[in-house]
């Protein structure tokens, strides 16, 4: 198993630093534009695995020959969102940058499957499937797992009880218009509209879809990585151990829920080929209302990059 990591940025040096620990690969390169930084921090990674008991080689490289005939491929270049900056006030930028990676890695790899994580993610994954003309089982977005996650952890917060009991599920687009189904969450099998009243969830809710935001205010130079990192690394981990865990993904809808051409999170199941199965949830009128919304927000974005690339 060979891994690429585009970008050693944040996310990028945390995810390699995380596959190489779990051993999910044999190798690891991590390639970015800047000379120096992938090969530091990736010499600097290899060097940790001796203590970490991790045989995981890793190398940092600017050049994507070294990343030939990897399984998979981790596309975080791009620049990251500031304070006052919205995922879609990167799309100009990130569109050209997803674009070119994805282009000289697929070259390379060409069996490739792509977990896209560059912002905004959607669109992004549209970009880049695109740019490969590869089917929707090997070209899918992170971020449904991470705000899963953050809207996971603020629930056994406020119940104070494991993570472990938590399984909740969040669709749509990764911006604000993002849908936590709450109907579909449960606490060790119990429904959480059980648990906890309605307006606490409603808030836990909201502070889940601005979870990406509260991180960049507290930053101020850049967004979360930790979490992010660790959600691309669940993936990586399901294909690379086969295990069909059923995850939220960005993925090309065709037909399911109504829509089609459009790329926005839905539970799939993720295995050893990649998006094996797209789940189809029956959503009641307001959940689905609140997906059209989330829907008609990533067309109109993946719209201005598709005039913006000409593609
Ligand atoms: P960062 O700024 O720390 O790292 C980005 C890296 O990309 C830098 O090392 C930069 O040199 C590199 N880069 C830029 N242009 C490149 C090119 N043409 N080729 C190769 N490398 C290039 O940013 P960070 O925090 O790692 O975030 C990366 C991206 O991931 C951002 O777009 C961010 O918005 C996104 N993100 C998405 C999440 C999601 O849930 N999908 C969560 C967190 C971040
Ligand atoms: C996040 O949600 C920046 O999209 C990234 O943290």
């Amino acid at each position: 198993m060979k891994i690429t990591v585009i970008g050693a940025g944040f996310v990028g040096a945390t995810a390699a630093q995380l596959i190489a620990n779990k051993e999910l690969a044999n190798e690891v390169v991590l390639v970015d534009i800047v000379e120096g930084i992938p090969q530091g921090k990736g010499l600097d990674m290899y060097e940790s695995m001796h203590v970490l008991e991790s045989d995981t080689k890793i190398i940092g490289t600017n050049n994507y020959e070294d990343t030939a005939n990897s399984d998979i491929v981790i596309q975080t270049a791009g620049i990251p969102r500031k304070p006052g900056m919205t995922r879609d006030d990167l799309m100009k930028t990130n569109s050209s940058i997803v674009k070119s990676c994805i282009d000289s890695a697929f070259k390379y790899s060409p069996n490739a499957k792509f977990i896209i994580v560059s912002n905004p993610l959607d669109v992004m994954t549209y970009v880049a499937q695109n740019t490969t003309g590869l089917g929707r089982d090997r070209v899918f977005g992170m971020a449904g797992v991470l705000d899963t996650a953050r809207y996971c952890s603020f629930i056994s917060e406020e119940l104070g009880v494991s993570m472990q009991d938590i399984r909740g599920l969040i669709l749509g687009g990764h911006g604000d218009t993002m849908v936590p189904l709450t109907r579909f969450t449960t606490v060790s099998g119990i429904p959480v509209e059980d648990l906890i009243a309605k307006d606490k969830l409603d808030a836990i809710c909201k502070r889940a879809a601005n979870g990406g935001g509260e991180i960049v205010n507290l930053l101020k130079t850049g967004s979360a990585f930790y979490a992010p990192a660790s959600s691309a690394v669940q993936m990586v981990e399901a294909i690379v151990r086969d295990q069909k865990r059923i995850l939220p993904c960005s993925i090309m809808l065709e037909g399911e829920y109504g829509y089609k051409g459009v790329v926005v999170g839905v539970p799939v199941v993720l295995g050893k080929n990649g998006m094996e199965k797209v789940i189809e949830l029956k959503l009641n009128a307001e959940e689905k209302k609140a997906l059209d919304t989330s829907v008609q927000h990533v067309k109109e974005t993946i719209d201005s990059a598709k005039s913006l690339l000409n593609i």
